[in-house]
Order: C-alpha cells, then sequence, then structure tokens
C-alpha cells in the first residue's frame, strides 16, 4: 500500500486549536489562509524573500511559506488576527496607523508581526549587522533608523512606505521600553 500523504494536525493558533488534515506539502501560509480562513498573513512571494507572509512561531518571526504546516504542529503560532486585544489594538498596530505605515497595506501584517518580534530581539540585546559594538558588554544597541532598517531588512514593502514603517517601528518600541 502506498505511503498516505495526509496527516491529520492539530495547529495552536492565536491561543486556539485548530485540527485538520492537510497534504504534507502543504505550507503553513496555506494552511493558514485556504483552509482556516486567516487570511490576514498575505502571500507575496511564496519562497521567502518577500516577508509577507511572516508570523510567529513560538514568539519568533518566520516566513510561513517556506514552513510546512505539519512540522507547525505543537507550536504556538501567532498571526495577525491574534495580535490586538479584543477591540483593542497592539502598540505596534496603533504606530502604524497613526504614522501612516502602510500604503496598500498588503505588505503590513507581516511587517507588524515582524516588528513585533524585532522590538523584543532588540530589547534583549540581540545585535544586528548594523550594530557597531557588538560585544556583550556594550549592551542594547540604541534602536537608530539604520538598526531598524536592518531588522526590518526582511520585509519588503511595494509601496515604499519604508520611511514611515521606520518611524512607527520606533514609536512602538519607545512606547514599550517605557511600559516597561
Ligand atoms: S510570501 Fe513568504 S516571504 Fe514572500
Ligand atoms: S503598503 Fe503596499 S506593499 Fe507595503
Amino acid at each position: 500500500m502506498a505511503p498516505s500523504t495526509t496527516s491529520a494536525l492539530t495547529l495552536h493558533i492565536n491561543g486556539e486549536k485548530h485540527t485538520l488534515s492537510v497534504d504534507h506539502r502543504t505550507t503553513l501560509l496555506d494552511a493558514l489562509r485556504e483552509r482556516l480562513d486567516l487570511t490576514g498573513t498575505k502571500k507575496g512571494c511564496d519562497q521567502g524573500q518577500c516577508g509577507a507572509c511572516t508570523v510567529l512561531i513560538d514568539g519568533r518571526r518566520a516566513v510561513s511559506c517556506l514552513q510546512l504546516a505539519v512540522a507547525a504542529e505543537g507550536r504556538e503560532i501567532t498571526t495577525i488576527e491574534g495580535v490586538a486585544d479584543g477591540d483593542r489594538l497592539h502598540p505596534v498596530q496603533q504606530a502604524f496607523l497613526d504614522l501612516d505605515g502602510f500604503q496598500c497595506g498588503y505588505c503590513t501584517p507581516g511587517q507588524i508581526c515582524s516588528a513585533l518580534a524585532m522590538i523584543e530581539e532588540h530589547a534583549a540585546g540581540w545585535p544586528s549587522a548594523a550594530t557597531e559594538d557588538v560585544r556583550p558588554e556594550a549592551g542594547v544597541p540604541e534602536l537608530t533608523p539604520e538598526e531598524i532598517r536592518e531588522r526590518m531588512s526582511g520585509n519588503l514593502c511595494r509601496c515604499g512606505a519604508y520611511v514611515s514603517i521606520v518611524q512607527a517601528v520606533a514609536k512602538a518600541a519607545r512606547a514599550e521600553e517605557e511600559a516597561v
């Protein structure tokens, strides 16, 4: 008998469990959009180059077009639909809105998911390619526009809203710092 090419799996998404049967080749992106109707996550290039499909997996950003759905079983997945607290927008969402960090909005869910994790990575002291002093004793690098551009460089915006995106990320990061 030929081996089965489908599996039943349970995905934990935005605090809810979803059980579905998928072809083993199904990407997490297609499972989210086509099977679970979570269409906030966007498909741009479908080959890991644009960042439109960025979600959080166990709190780390990941391009869902390069993840197999079967490999995401048991992980905590957060999509843009799970970022707000009810009707209250997350500070990163609010900053994008306040500073016009988008035009058509297609890249925005990925930008916001990426920014959420990026702000945490920076606060935890992770260096980037733009960090001048990467020694641990140098501490958390200043979150300059260069740092934000480098850290968000996996998320492309075809509308070119980069200036406002950088400002929105900086504002959200400041708000998070002040809240600590
Ligand atoms: S759709 Fe996944 S990186 Fe472009
Ligand atoms: S706002 Fe249109 S692609 Fe970024």
